[in-house]
């Protein structure tokens, strides 16, 4: 039986239930500021295993340890003395740091590593669910494989019936999941760009790593972060990516395979109007993070059977965006 638990207000935040709900070894899903997380208690293995079990996640993927404050950071990993300010700085937010571990943990947690993924969440419900009942163990709240879910109607969509507690408290602000930076050598890598941009770790962290894993999306062959190997945000239909320079032939394949258009609002009326879907704004790029996995989602209800998507320019949060599209689909080769 899962309980489904309204928020309405940020202001009175009443999670007892599934403070309660963590502390006893059961699962909640709960909104962050990226997407929805699937909780448990970082202590308790087999509500860990259990989390692994509902999504069908592969052993081998480590999940992010959640903390309120780096006090409690610092507690469960290592931080090199050069980072701390940079942490203090821009904690609570999008960003998960992957350090070396201090405290014993149950292997599962960080699949067998010897380094741990900690991050500190800036959404309401996620800092209050983790002042009471953390840390807490959780990757994205989907099935393995699914794009990750950005409302609670997604997380009932892949959980409901699997799990304690649904927390619901309306669309998750970024969208997609946190940019992951790995601490562990001489110099930052980044190893899943996210809101964080990579110009913006330059501005904090001076030069950074982009490893070829992360430049390019399709290129996975050894990757640092575990999860980046399995097939992700995907819908079940296909997904291709075309660039401007052959639109004119995309508007034919669109009508002859009954497929349908992905692109900024900026771009629509290059494309019959009953084809298209907007993504966002390039004005405002965050929109499209925020929308996109949601019209993932409820492109595989519609009645077009592949989505043609605009490429777009690699830059700022665009980039992670592309980041995950290349996951999603596979570029159009004319
Ligand atoms: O925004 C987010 O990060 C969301 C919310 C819920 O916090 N969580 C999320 O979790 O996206 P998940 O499990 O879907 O992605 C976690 C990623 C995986 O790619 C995993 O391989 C990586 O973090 N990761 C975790 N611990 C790691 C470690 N010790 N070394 C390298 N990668 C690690
Ligand atoms: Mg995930």
């Amino acid at each position: 039986e899962t309980k489904v638990l309204k928020i309405e207000s940020s202001v009175e935040i009443n999670i007892s239930y599934p403070c309660k709900v963590i502390r006893t070894g059961g699962l909640v899903a709960f909104p962050t500021e990226t997407v929805y997380g699937l909780g448990a208690s970082v202590f308790n293995e087999k509500a860990v295993d259990r989390i692994f079990e509902v999504k069908g996640r592969a052993k081998d993927n480590p999940l992010i340890v959640h903390v309120n404050s780096v006090d409690m950071l610092y507690k469960i990993g290592k931080v090199d003395e050069k980072y701390r300010t940079i942490i203090e700085d821009i904690t609570p937010g999008p960003i998960t740091f992957v350090v070396k571990k201090r405290m014993q943990l149950p292997d599962n947690v960080t699949a067998g590593l010897e380094t741990v993924g900690i991050r500190i969440p800036a959404h309401p419900v996620a800092e209050k669910l983790c002042l009471c009942a953390g840390p807490i163990a959780a990757p994205s709240a989907n099935l393995s494989g699914k794009p990750s879910p950005t409302d609670a109607n997604a997380v009932i969509e892949d959980l409901y019936g699997r799990v304690e507690c649904i927390i619901d408290a309306g669309e998750t602000p970024f969208g997609i999941e946190s940019t992951i930076i790995d601490l562990t050598g001489d110099r930052p890598v980044i190893l899943r760009p996210g809101p964080v941009t990579i110009e913006k770790l330059e501005e904090i962290f001076g030069e950074i790593v982009v490893p070829d894993f992360v430049r390019d999306a399709r290129a996975v062959t050894n990757p640092k972060a575990p999860g980046m190997k399995y097939r992700h945000y995907a819908p079940e239909k296909p997904v291709y990516i075309f660039g401007l320079s052959i639109r004119e032939k995309i508007k034919k394949f669109v009508e002859k395979e009954n497929g349908v258009i992905l692109c900024p609002v900026d771009h629509k009326d290059f494309y019959p109007r009953d084809r298209v879907i907007v993504l966002g704004t390039l004005e405002n790029p965050y929109t499209i993070a925020q929308n996109l996995f949601r019209i993932l989602r409820e492109f595989d209800k519609t009645k077009f059977n592949v989505a043609y998507v605009e490429k777009l320019e690699e830059k700022g949060i665009l980039f992670s965006v592309m980041n995950r599209l290349k996951k999603a689909g596979m570029e159009v080769q004319l």
